[in-house]
């Protein structure tokens, strides 16, 4: 049996665990892939942080696997953008297979690698939802479908903290210590609650399912740092729960993409993926709805799906990177997010007065919206809290509203609104 060297650069949780599973799959690993997987070297920042079982060769230098003839394949586990870019165009240039978890490099520069790649395979399986297996049933097990929508909850920091927010009526910063401590969030996890985790990997989804170039700054991100009791409690009075999602949707030749909060019915099987999991409904023009459920974040999920890659590469049976080799969705353009259509939920903190509704719901009429469900909220300290949903509108009348909200002497915070997905 042939062997496949590798080397690991980033042997942090998921490095190690990839090392570990490596080690103690070997077997039926070997059998699937045809080849011994055998992990060469490793790379770490600070040799004194790494796990204790880690019996592999570890040095602080990135050329020592880059510049290493015998390496057939480079596992980036390091994170962030410019150097991970830097890494990968050096492994493919080198014609070094090339695997990463890295979703911010890869919302950045999945082209530029697929441009550069030519033949030499890239994985990027642990990229998206952690342990879940959906970049390789969106690319090949759906490859025959136009897919319709991607409705995703990709990051597990903020679905653990949106569930406990739900479930125990705890705040938003307890939440997030928690999740924090549990090594769920990102080293910088101000990127998993302002939606930029979700969005990164959206793009990638989107890539494959589209063959569309957005980068973030083109899309709606939206966090869930702002929500608060007032809004879960709206949701669950009216069947909703409250989730960060990220959508793309087909409509005619336009695609929607987009990270935000959104209510979403309690019947639906996305909304019951709580605590630090992760789901996607991908929908299929002739497959119908799929849905997909798992770890998101973790060593051992993770590591799962970073030797997945490395036995496709093993097996010399690699896709292409983005799922086509002609180009895909000819004409399709992402849809202007002003032209985004919704319901929507919106809170008002107001003085509790004479005429302020009538104040309110002129602005709202003179954009368009028609409300669903008005409720308001006992007052506390002259403080009244109207919650109410909308009949479908947009974006640009719903933000111009808010502005215009924003300008009554009676309103008391700037409004804030979640979008009804239905
Ligand atoms: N911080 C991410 C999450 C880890 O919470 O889902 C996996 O990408």
């Amino acid at each position: 049996m042939k062997n496949i060297n590798i080397g690991i650069i980033g042997v942090g949780v998921v490095g190690s665990a990839t090392v570990l599973l490596l080690e103690q799959n070997k077997d039926i690993i070997s059998a699937r892939a045809g080849a011994n997987l055998i992990v060469k070297k490793g790379v770490v920042r600070d040799m004194s942080k790494t796990d204790k079982n880690i019996k592999i060769p570890l040095s602080n230098d990135i050329n020592d696997i880059l510049e290493d003839d015998d390496i057939d394949v480079v596992v980036e586990l390091m994170g962030g953008v410019d150097v991970a870019f830097e890494v990968a165009k050096k492994a493919l240039s080198k014609k070094k297979a090339f695997v990463t978890a890295n979703k911010a490099m890869l919302a950045y520069h999945r082209y530029d690698l697929q441009k550069i790649a030519l033949d030499t395979p890239i994985g990027f399986e642990a990229s998206v939802a952690g342990g879940i297996p959906i970049i390789k049933a969106l690319r090949d097990g759906l490859s025959a479908n136009h897919i319709t929508s991607i409705r995703g909850i990709l990051n597990g920091t903020c679905n653990y903290i949106l569930t406990k927010m739900t479930n125990q009526d705890i705040s938003f910063n307890e939440c997030l210590k928690e999740a924090k401590e549990l090594g769920y969030a990102e080293s910088n996890p101000e990127l998993d609650i302002n939606g930029m985790d979700s969005a990164h990997k959206l793009l990638i989804l989107a890539s494959i399912a589209y063959g569309v170039n957005a980068m973030p700054q083109d899309i709606l991100i939206e966090g869930i740092s702002d929500i608060n009791q007032d809004d879960i409690f709206f949701a669950n009075e009216f069947g909703y729960t409250i989730k960060l999602l990220a959508i793309a949707k087909k409509i005619g030749n336009e695609v929607e993409l987009r990270v935000h909060l959104a209510m979403i019915n309690k019947d639906e099987m996305i909304s019951k993926i709580s605590g630090v999991m992760n789901g996607v409904s991908v929908i299929g023009d002739k497959v119908g709805e799929t849905m997909y459920y798992g770890a998101g974040a973790g060593g051992n999920a993770t590591a799962s799906s970073v030797v997945s890659d490395l036995i496709e590469i093993a097996r010399d049976s690699y896709s292409p990177m983005l799922g086509f080799k002609q180009p895909l969705e000819s004409g399709l353009k992402i849809k202007p997010i002003s032209k985004i259509e919704s319901r929507y939920y919106i809170r008002i903190n107001v003085l509790d007065k004479a005429g302020v509704l009538s104040k309110i719901t002129s602005i709202l009429g003179d954009n368009g919206i028609s409300i669903k469900i008005l409720l308001q909220k006992t007052s506390n300290n002259g403080i009244a809290t109207l919650l109410l949903s909308t009949h479908k509108s947009n974006e640009l009348s719903i933000q111009k509203a808010i502005s215009n909200l924003c300008k009554l002497d009676i309103i008391h915070d700037k409004p804030y609104m979640i979008r009804i997905e239905e």
